[in-house]
């Protein structure tokens, strides 16, 4: 998240320098290649290395000539799904020798409640003087140089001229602002994919309570969506994970001392999904000589970022099931990926994870049994 705002911000005409602790990142950046995909992105990159606007460093010295330090380093939750708090705070501290008074420190990661009061604390024990804001990022990953563009910025500071000071950075590609507390905005990013998490699960269960019956969703979905107003907005059903919508229910129930049982209802019923579309398999079939088939490794469609991505769990249980399993994915990475042709050629069975364009206009062998959740084979564009 943090490589397309830093090139926005220099193709606005700021001088910008981007400090990662992945040496091979930097590398990259500085070669004018882009670590992921990214609409539009490689293009910048390039042109913002040439006219000199943008600089990648591994060493975080550069940081004590910024008049702006925004931070964005993950925050995943740990294995037990609880949030880590330490992440930023050691992230604050190995560069705290280049801190210096006057600077503004945006927080741009997704954080736990009150994490920016206490940073700003923390600095201020520290006997520095560092205007802090929170500043959440809500691009849609891969998009997310268009939609800095078209988004309202939050800011969340607790004193005027701190938001004022932010306003003018942000102000180099938007003039829509949301003006909060700290707290409230790290607050309004978590209820934001908590609300998109819980979403995704009351479909996925509406799925799955009609599959269960043996109806087709497809037709019931169309009739609850089409010219009616009050289904506005209404998704379909498919896996929901990847490295936000999970992690930042979790964090939010945490935060309401897990009292949040429409959020942990939400995750039982996303994270079953894959076991429910293979129990759908073996209602057509025996699938212990089978072999499967997963098309589309990605958390969502058209991406190329694995992380937290429900096929690796599909994969896991049908393991259990069947006599092989082949994955594909057209974008994704991973040596352990085999491709779409020979996926097509082998499965008996086929299951659409990550609705990619390309499997629209896959042809399924009459023989072979396909579970596509996401209604994407066949379907228009
Ligand atoms: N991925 C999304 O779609 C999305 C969307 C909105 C918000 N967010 C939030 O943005 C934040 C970043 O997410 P991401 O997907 O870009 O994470 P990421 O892990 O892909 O990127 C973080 C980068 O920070 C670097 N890093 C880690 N520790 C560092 C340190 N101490 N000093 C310097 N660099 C360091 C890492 O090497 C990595 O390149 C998270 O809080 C996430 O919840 C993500």
């Amino acid at each position: 998240m943090g490589l397309p705002l830093a090139l926005t911000f220099a193709d606005s005409g700021l001088r910008t320098d981007i400090y990662d602790i992945n040496t091979k990142t930097i590398e990259k950046i500085r070669q004018g290649i882009m670590p992921f995909t990214e609409e539009g992105g490689e293009e910048m990159l390039k042109r913002v290395l040439a006219n000199g606007m943008l600089q990648a460093h591994d060493t975080p010295e550069l940081i004590s000539q910024c008049s702006f330090i925004v931070l964005v380093i993950g925050t995943p939750v740990d294995e037990h799904r609880n949030p880590n708090f330490t992440g930023i705070q050691r992230a604050i501290e190995g560069v705290i020798s280049h801190l210096r008074d006057g600077q503004t420190l945006i927080l741009r990661s997704t954080v736990f409640p009150g994490l920016s009061h206490h940073v700003k604390q923390y600095l201020r024990r520290q006997g520095l003087d560092i205007a802090v804001a929170f500043c959440p990022e809500r691009v849609a990953e891969g998009f997310s140089i268009r939609e800095f563009r078209t988004l309202p910025q939050i800011v969340g500071a607790s004193e005027q001229s701190t938001r004022d000071a932010v306003r003018k950075l942000f102000g180099r590609f938007t003039d829509d602002f949301i003006e909060m507390q700290p707290i409230e905005a790290e607050l309004c990013k978590l209820m934001t994919n908590a609300w998109r998490y819980i979403q995704f699960a009351t479909i996925n269960q509406f799925y799955m309570i009609a599959s269960e019956h043996g109806l087709d969703f497809n037709a019931i979905l169309h009739g609850c969506r089409y010219k009616y107003p009050r289904t506005a907005g209404m998704p379909g059903p498919g896996l929901a994970a990847g490295p936000c919508l999970v992690k930042d229910t979790m964090q939010l129930a945490a935060f309401s001392h897990n009292s949040f049982p429409l959020g942990h209802a939400a995750m039982v019923i996303n994270e079953s999904l894959p076991a429910h579309l293979i129990d759908l398999a073996k209602r057509k079939v025996d699938l212990t000589e089978k072999t499967c088939g997963i098309l589309g490794m990605a958390f969502k469609a058209e991406s190329d970022d694995p992380r937290d991505s429900l096929s690796y769990k599909f994969r896991k249980l049908l393991l259990l099931e069947c006599k092989e399993v082949l994955c594909s994915d057209p974008y994704v990475h991973d040596p352990q990926l085999t491709t779409l042709e020979d996926v097509l050629r082998r499965a008996d069975v086929l299951f659409v994870a990550a609705p990619h364009q390309v499997y629209r206009k896959l042809k399924v062998r009459p023989d072979q049994v396909l579970i596509d959740v996401w209604n994407c084979v066949g379907s228009e564009p």
